[in-house]
C-alpha cells in the first residue's frame, strides 16, 4: 500500500490537491471515530479524484482511470471506494467505506464554494448552507445525508468533518 508521502507526490500537481487534502483529513476523521482503518481512508480520500484533470471531459471514467492508476498500490476495497464515488461512473456505493467518500467529498464541495476559512466555520453554518444550496441541487443533501447509513447523524458527521479541517495537520 502506498504510504501518504507517495500518495500526496502523486496528487500535488493536480488541479484538486487542496480538495483531495481536505477529503482525506475528513476520512481519517471519520475512521478515527468509526473504528475503521484510518490509514486506508485517508488515502481514499487522497486519491479519489487522482484521474479527475483527464477525465473532465468524460466523468463517466471518472473513478475508473484512477482505479487503473492505482491497481496494485491500494487495496481492492479502496479501489472500489473511488470508483464508486461519483454516480457517473455507474459503481454502486456499498460499503461504509464507500458511502464516507461519497459523504466527505460532497462536503468538502459544499465548503469550498462557501469560500470560507475553516475557523470561521460551525455545524450551524454548515447544516444552513447545505439546506440552502441542495434547494437547486438535491445532490449536496442527498449525498451528505449517506452519513446516516455508516451510523452517524448529521450533525455529528458535520462535527467530525469540522474538527478534521480546523487541525493544523491532519
Ligand atoms: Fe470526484
Ligand atoms: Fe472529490
Amino acid at each position: 500500500m502506498l504510504s501518504r508521502d507517495e500518495a500526496l507526490r502523486l496528487v500535488k500537481n493536480t488541479s484538486k490537491y487542496t480538495h483531495a487534502l481536505m477529503v482525506s483529513c475528513m476520512m481519517r476523521e471519520l475512521a478515527r471515530a468509526l473504528n475503521e482503518n484510518e490509514r486506508e481512508w485517508m488515502l481514499v480520500g487522497l486519491l479519489h479524484d487522482l484521474d479527475y484533470d483527464e477525465v473532465k471531459d468524460d466523468m463517466r471514467m471518472h473513478g475508473i482511470v484512477a482505479a487503473e492508476m492505482l491497481k496494485g498500490k491500494l487495496p481492492k476495497k479502496c479501489i472500489y471506494a473511488i470508483k464508486a464515488h461519483d454516480y457517473r461512473s455507474g459503481v454502486k456505493p456499498k460499503s461504509k467505506l464507500d458511502k464516507a467518500l461519497i459523504a466527505a467529498d460532497s462536503l468538502a464541495s459544499l465548503i469550498e464554494k462557501m469560500g470560507k476559512e475553516a475557523r470561521e466555520l460551525n455545524v450551524e453554518k454548515l447544516r444552513a448552507e447545505l439546506e440552502n444550496i441542495s434547494a437547486n441541487s438535491p445532490w449536496y443533501k442527498n449525498n451528505v445525508l449517506r452519513c446516516e447509513e455508516i451510523g452517524l447523524r448529521l450533525d455529528e458527521f458535520l462535527r467530525l468533518c469540522l474538527t478534521a479541517i480546523k487541525k493544523e495537520k491532519c
